[in-house]
């Protein structure tokens, strides 16, 4: 069986090739994005892997159709990129890898409002340029402040668990609660209003859908408590960036620590040091010394790589073998 990978990086291409010792699939990997002019290129395949930013539409999806593709296998957890309702109606069928290390993105976030917060990214710089200073680098304890997460599936309570370490408060606000969890783990549900006007920081950890996009707006910018520090790690779509901008210029958002980005598929995953940054959005976000963006690499620690490359081929595997798909995703 042959797999056509997209948007294939060396570092995948590398885990990949070892896991794939012990299943055998023929495997050829292509740098560019998936796209209506990039599907040919999965002709002679049965089973095409793409990542976060291929953009598999309709249009896409009868490329690959026509080209032979019986499943689309996502090397992610969120599915906002693929029309799965056109995959199910063309007989495609689609699997994604739900689960593959909540502790890399919960540990990213931590790692974000650290650096934020106690300036690291400007206190690096500055030493290294012989500038032993300290003003302007002056944090404020995690101890006894109140974190709001927003989203407590399996990346959002890890992070409970974490901040609780830190004796912070965490109060959380989720559409299906965990009782369970919060009475173990020790935080408090809440409605989204008072996570968005009591807590001092906010993490998201939603999936992006109809019903989360630009889920903060304008409007939930300014119920927040003046100086506080955003986290997104979970989709771009989930905020709305122009009044992000907006509220970080006029010091109601005191920071912003970004792994995604509303944008992100025409820049994150490439070298473009060499070339003129073209959306304006972007560069404006990039100008705040109190905002710090990362290139959706939440998830890059070796153990994630490595249960998606393990998730992925298996999957492959059962479809090979006409076996149920345990990751498949469908239309609900
Ligand atoms: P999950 O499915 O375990 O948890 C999502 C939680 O959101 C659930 O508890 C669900 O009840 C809640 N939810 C869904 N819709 C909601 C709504 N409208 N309002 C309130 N709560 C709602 O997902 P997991 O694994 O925790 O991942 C969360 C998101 O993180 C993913 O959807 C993905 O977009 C993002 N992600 C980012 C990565 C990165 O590298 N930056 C890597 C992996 C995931």
């Amino acid at each position: 069986m042959k797999i056509c990978f997209f948007d294939a990086h060396q570092f995948e291409e590398d885990i990949f090739t070892k896991v794939n010792e012990g299943h055998h699939f023929e495997m050829t990997f292509v740098k560019s994005h998936l796209s209506p002019q990039t599907a040919i290129l999965a002709k002679d395949h049965e089973v095409v892997c793409v990542f976060t930013n291929d953009k598999v539409n309709r249009e896409v999806l009868e490329s690959l159709k026509e080209n032979g593709i019986g499943l689309v296998a996502l090397r992610c957890a969120g599915f906002n990129q693929i029309d799965v309702a056109a995959a199910n109606e063309m007989g495609i069928k689609v699997v994604r890898v739900p689960e593959y290390s909540p502790y890399a993105i919960a540990e990213h976030v931590t790692a974000l409002i650290l650096t934020l917060n106690r300036k690291i990214h400007k206190a690096y710089n500055r030493v290294r340029e012989g500038n032993f200073s300290l003003d302007g680098l002056v944090g404020f304890d995690l101890h006894q402040k109140t974190i709001g997460v927003i989203g407590t599936g399996k990346i959002g309570l890890v992070l409970t668990q974490i901040m609780k370490g830190f004796g912070m408060n965490v109060l959380a606000y989720d559409k299906f609660p965990n009782e369970e969890a919060a009475k173990s783990i020790g935080f408090k549900y809440t409605t989204l209003d008072e996570v968005l006007g009591l807590s001092d920081i906010i993490s998201l950890h939603v999936p992006l859908n109809e019903e989360t996009f630009h889920l903060i707006d304008r409007k939930r910018l300014f119920q927040m408590k003046k100086g506080v520090m955003i986290i997104n790690t979970g989709r771009g779509g989930l905020i709305e960036t122009s009044s992000l901008i907006e509220f970080l210029k006029n010091g109601h958002i005191g920071s912003a620590g970004l792994d995604v980005y509303e944008e992100e598929e025409e820049y994150f995953f490439k070298d473009l040091s060499s070339r003129v940054l073209t959306d304006d959005i972007l560069a404006r976000l990039l100008t705040f010394p109190n905002v710090l963006l990362t290139s959706h690499q939440g998830f890059l620690t070796n153990e994630a790589l490595q249960n998606i490359a393990q998730t992925t081929l298996e999957s492959v595997d059962d479809y090979k073998n006409n076996r149920p798909l345990k990751n498949q995703v469908t239309v609900q």
